[in-house]
C-alpha cells in the first residue's frame, strides 16, 4: 500500500491518493499527477520550493532514507534539518521531519505529507515602480556571493540611514518618529545579520556594488527622507518609509522572479517575504493613523 495523503492550508480538503507501483516516483511527480499544488522550481534539490513535512503511518519499516548531499545542504540552508537528524538517517535510517519533494520517492508506505504552500510572494505581482524597472534592466546578479553583497550593502545602509534619522528626530524633540525608525533600523539590522549568517566565511566584499549603479544614487530601502526636518509627522514618516520598504521588496521581488539561478531565487523571495512583512507593518500603521487622524 502507498496512500499518499496530502494536506496543505491553500486546499480545500486533504487529498489521498494511492500511488500505483512503478508509478510511484517522488511526492512531487504523485503531487503533480493529481494536481497537488505544491510549489516547485528547480526539481533538482536546489531551490529548496518544494519542502515538505513528511509523516511516516502505521508504518515499523525503515527503508534506507537517500538523503543526497544536495538536499542536505538546501534543508540545512532552510534550517529544515540537524546535525542529529542526518546522522539518525544516514545510520538508522530514520527519516528525517522535513524533505524535498522533488528528492523524495514514495515507497510502499502510508505517508501524510503537509505542505504550506508559497506564502513568500503575493499571487499578484504589485506593479513596480520605476526605481525597480532599472534594477531589472541594470543590475545582474548572477551568483549567490553577489546577491549576499547587494543585500549586506542595502541592508547595512538601510540601517545606517534610519539610525542617523533616528538620531536626528531625537535631537528635534520628535520623539515619536525617532522611535519609529529606530525600529525600522532594528530590522534593517535583523536582515544584514542574516545575509552575512549566510554568506558566512565567504568573502563577498569584491562583489559589493558601487554606488552608482543605483537609481538616483542610493540603495532600494533607504527613502528619500529630509533628515532633519522636525516637523515631520508621524505619518508622513511612514508614508516616506513605506516607499523605501516597497524599494526593497520589489528589489528582491524581481530577482525572487528572474534569476536564473534557483539559489538566488530561494534567497531571494526569503528576503522578499520579510520586506513585504515590513511593508505590511507600515501599511497597518499608517492605516491606524490615518484612522485617528480622520476620527
Ligand atoms: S523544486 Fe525541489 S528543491 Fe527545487
Amino acid at each position: 500500500m502507498a496512500n499518499v495523503t496530502f494536506s496543505s492550508p491553500v486546499m480545500a480538503n486533504d487529498v489521498t491518493v494511492y500511488a500505483i507501483a512503478g508509478h510511484r516516483g517522488t511526492i512531487l511527480s504523485v503531487a503533480k499527477a493529481y494536481k497537488i499544488p505544491i510549489p516547485f522550481d528547480c526539481c533538482d534539490g536546489e531551490c529548496g520550493s518544494c519542502l515538505v513535512e513528511v509523516k511516516h503511518l502505521n508504518s515499523p519499516i525503515r527503508y534506507g532514507v537517500n538523503l543526497t548531499e544536495k538536499e542536505k545542504e538546501t534543508l540545512r540552508q532552510l534550517s529544515k534539518i540537524t546535525k542529529e537528524e542526518i546522522e539518525d538517517a544516514e545510520v538508522n535510517s530514520m527519516p528525517p521531519r522535513y524533505r524535498l519533494a522533488c528528492q523524495c520517492f514514495v515507497r510502499d508506505e502510508d505517508i501524510f505529507v503537509s505542505f504550506e504552500g508559497d506564502q513568500t510572494l503575493p499571487a499578484k505581482r504589485p506593479a513596480m515602480s520605476i526605481a525597480a524597472g532599472i534594477f531589472a534592466g541594470g543590475i545582474e546578479i548572477g551568483t549567490v556571493e553577489e546577491f549576499l553583497a547587494f543585500a549586506i550593502k542595502v541592508e547595512d545602509e538601510a540601517a545606517k540611514h534610519f539610525e542617523a534619522l533616528a538620531a536626528e528626530m531625537g535631537r528635534c524633540g520628535n520623539q515619536e518618529v525617532a522611535d519609529l525608525f529606530g525600529k525600522l533600523a532594528g530590522y534593517s539590522r535583523l536582515h544584514l545579520e542574516e545575509a552575512q549568517t549566510r554568506a558566512g566565511d565567504s568573502d563577498v566584499t569584491p562583489f559589493m556594488p558601487e554606488e552608482h549603479i543605483w537609481p538616483d544614487l542610493v540603495t532600494p530601502e533607504q527613502t528619500a527622507l529630509w533628515a532633519g526636518d522636525p516637523s515631520l509627522s508621524r505619518l508622513g514618516a511612514l508614508k516616506a518609509a513605506l516607499e523605501g520598504e516597497r524599494l526593497g521588496f520589489e528589489f528582491y521581488h524581481h530577482l525572487a522572479e528572474t534569476s536564473p539561478d534557483p539559489k538566488i531565487r530561494r534567497m531571494a523571495k526569503e528576503f522578499a517575504k520579510e520586506e513585504r512583512e515590513h511593508v505590511e507593518i507600515l501599511e497597518h500603521w499608517i492605516e491606524r493613523d490615518a484612522t485617528m487622524a480622520e476620527a
